[in-house]
């Protein structure tokens, strides 16, 4: 029995933020800040803000802009955050939209409905609430039998959720499964942060797999073999949780937004995922000149070219290893599938791909796949 990704959509939210837009806003507030806090300054006993840089952030990245949720708020010296409107309990949650517009999309991209699916998994790097879960809101506003959870393994999320939902048909445990990742990622960044107000966009994915027997699509793909790996890191992280009233003090400081150590991160998840990568693709009986595209996760321009030309020898072109990060930025667990959604219907029958995510935990997930 083979499994397959039958149906990939993408919803991409309405509004996108330019480097120099997103420098202008910083500058101002880093202007700001040093004005307020000059004599502090002038004493030593705190840190002038020095300015960001488009120049940095594009050749230190390779990030030109990303879409955001809500872009209100973000570009305002004043708020440097996204404003996104509190919704009542009888509304639809903010991330169970963003997940039904890429849900309608991947289940006509299967030829399926929601009649087809008895297992939901949203997984993304945040959810916006504990419970109920964001799966089941999803499974309820699509009439979905069957179970729904939702899943949060940071960058690796979709992945990961990928492998569960192979896993979950292998068994015979469901018979469609809907993996969503809507990546809520803007509320989380530290827009006052030199080092990361760039580094994140928002965005929503989502992917239908079945069994191969049960597949109408057009475009469909056998998966070969699944892989997740995770190695404790203290390097990438996000201290927000329910915990942080308990504790006192402001649940929304730095330390409890994202924050890392981008360069540690670089050095070591890179080799972390070349050396997955190649087993991932040795267990399956292939060798990496066999593939014929690598969706890779959508982190940092440098990190890909470092990866693939560890893997290949060369450096890969667009069409080896597309890049979205450039219009994106880092959209947490979507960016390999975002990847997957935008490059995919051209590979012939028999070509093979693999989907890579790599990220905070560290974890590092991989599906190898076959055009049918
Ligand atoms: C974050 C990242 C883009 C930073 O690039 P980098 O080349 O490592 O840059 P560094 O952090 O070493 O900073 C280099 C210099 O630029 C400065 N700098 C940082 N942000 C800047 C900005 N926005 N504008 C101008 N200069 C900046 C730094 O302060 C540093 O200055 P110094 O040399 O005087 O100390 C890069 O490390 C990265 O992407 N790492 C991987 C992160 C990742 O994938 N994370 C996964 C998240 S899920």
């Amino acid at each position: 029995m083979a499994i397959v990704i039958s149906g990939v959509g993408e919803w991409t939210p309405p509004y996108s933020i330019t480097n120099a837009e997103l420098v202008a806003s910083y500058n101002a507030y880093a202007d700001r800040y040093n004005a307020a806090n000059d004599a502090a300054i002038a004493r030593g006993e705190l840190e002038a803000k020095p300015h960001s840089s488009v120049e940095f952030i594009e050749k230190a990245s390779g990030i030109k802009t990303r879409f955001a949720y809500q872009k209100d708020g973000i570009l305002d010296p004043d708020c440097m955050r996204p404003r996104i409107a509190r919704r009542s309990e009888d509304e639809l949650s903010h991330q169970a939209e963003m997940s039904l517009h890429a849900a309608a999309k991947a289940l006509a991209a299967a030829n399926k409905t929601g009649a087809d699916i008895d297992m939901v998994i949203v997984s993304c790097a945040y959810t916006e609430r504990s419970y109920p879960a964001i799966a089941i809101e999803v499974q309820h506003a699509l009439g979905i039998a069957g179970f729904g959870f939702d899943m949060l393994v940071a960058c690796s999320a979709a992945t990961f959720a990928l492998q569960r939902a192979h896993d979950a048909l292998a068994a015979g445990s469901a018979r469609g499964v809907l993996v969503i990742n809507p990546e809520l990622t803007s509320p989380q960044v530290n827009y006052c942060d030199r080092d990361s107000h760039f580094i994140f966009g928002d965005v929503a994915t989502a992917v239908v797999l079945e069994d191969e027997r049960t597949c109408t699509a057009q475009h469909s793909y056998r998966i070969l073999g699944t892989r997740a790996i995770t190695q404790y890191s203290n390097n990438i992280r996000s201290n927000f949780g329910y915990v942080a009233r308990a504790e006192g003090g402001d649940p929304f400081d730095a330390e409890r937004l994202f924050h890392q150590n981008g360069r540690k991160v670089f050095k070591e998840v890179c080799p972390l995922a070349a050396d997955h990568l190649e087993a991932q693709v040795a267990a399956v009986g292939l060798s990496v000149s066999d593939i014929r595209r690598w969706w890779l996760h959508q982190a940092n321009l440098n990190m890909n070219q470092l990866i693939t030309r560890k893997l290949l020898g060369t450096d890969p072109t667009h069409d080896v290893a597309p890049i979205v990060l450039d219009r994106y930025a880092n959209t947490a667990s979507a960016g390999s599938i975002v990847a997957f959604a935008h490059h995919h219907e051209d590979l012939r029958a028999g070509d093979y791909g693999v989907i890579c995510s790599f990220g905070a935990g560290y974890s590092i997930g991989s599906l190898a796949i076959q055009k049918r």
